[in-house]
């Protein structure tokens, strides 16, 4: 049995807020199992009951799957007493119980982060041995020399503490004041791009993830901003590749 109330049941699927889905209800514009219902805070068991709205059927998913376009300045965790919270920035409609991120993105690192109430897709994703991609841009406050981009091609032995496994590193822009590159991981240790490029005496000044698995970020998300992932794009993040060297 998984039940859930009728308003939040059809304002989880992310096209209708809580107050829309009331008034939807209200209106006599959902039924479950083929009867109108008009009390907003009837159960539904998404095992078994099937909901329409406006005669269209709901796909009552066990899990929810969100984009974010994580800005600067919020924590990846699910609560903090002191900062906001990735967490924080789901808008009601969208909120689950037990929704986390599946994986870290430092305070001052932006882009696309995944939340989800799945755990075995979030170690999925996140495990080296599956080959999930994960790349990003970084900006760092020097140089990236040809022996960086090899290094990070054989492994950074970082404070003699571990070695990197294979990343490909491309310098895609210098400015004035640094080279901006582009780095691709499929494990994602504590700090690891930054502390990669500190072992060559670099800080990295900005970072940003742009892509998971085959799974882009979405250029309409405006940094705060989160929506479902579709079928397809769960399917496009949860896709393991080796990474090409030479291309
Ligand atoms: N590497 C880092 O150093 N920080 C991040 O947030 C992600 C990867």
């Amino acid at each position: 049995m998984n039940k859930e109330r009728l308003d939040k049941t059809i304002s989880s699927q992310g096209l209708w807020s809580r107050k829309d889905a009331k008034a939807l209800i209200r209106k006599g514009a959902v039924c479950v199992n083929g009867e109108v219902v008009k009390s907003a805070d009837s159960y539904v068991d998404w095992d078994c009951d099937s909901v329409t709205v406006e005669g269209k059927a709901l796909q009552l998913q066990q899990h929810v799957y969100l984009m974010l376009h994580k800005p600067k300045g919020v924590v990846s965790a699910t609560e903090d007493r002191e900062q906001p919270t990735v967490v924080d920035l789901v808008p009601d409609e969208l909120k689950r119980k037990g929704l986390f991120p599946a994986g870290r993105l430092d305070k001052d690192t932006t882009g696309l982060l995944i939340l989800t109430d799945d755990g075995e897709f979030a170690h999925d994703i996140l495990s080296p041995k599956k080959h999930v991609q994960k790349i990003y841009l970084a900006k760092v406050d020097g140089r990236i020399t040809d022996e960086i981009i090899e290094a990070f091609r054989t492994g950074v032995n970082v404070h003699n503490e571990y070695t990197t496994l294979p990343s490909k590193l491309t310098l895609v822009s210098s400015e004035e004041d640094g080279d901006w590159g582009r780095v691709v991981l499929r494990e994602g240790m504590y700090h690891q791009i930054k502390r990669m490029f500190v072992s060559f005496g670099l800080h990295v000044t900005e970072l940003h993830r742009i892509r998971m698995g085959k799974l882009d970020l979405d250029e309409n998300l405006q940094p705060g901003q989160c929506r479902p992932l579709t079928p397809e794009e769960v399917q496009l993040l949860n896709t393991r590749e080796e990474i090409a060297f030479e291309e």
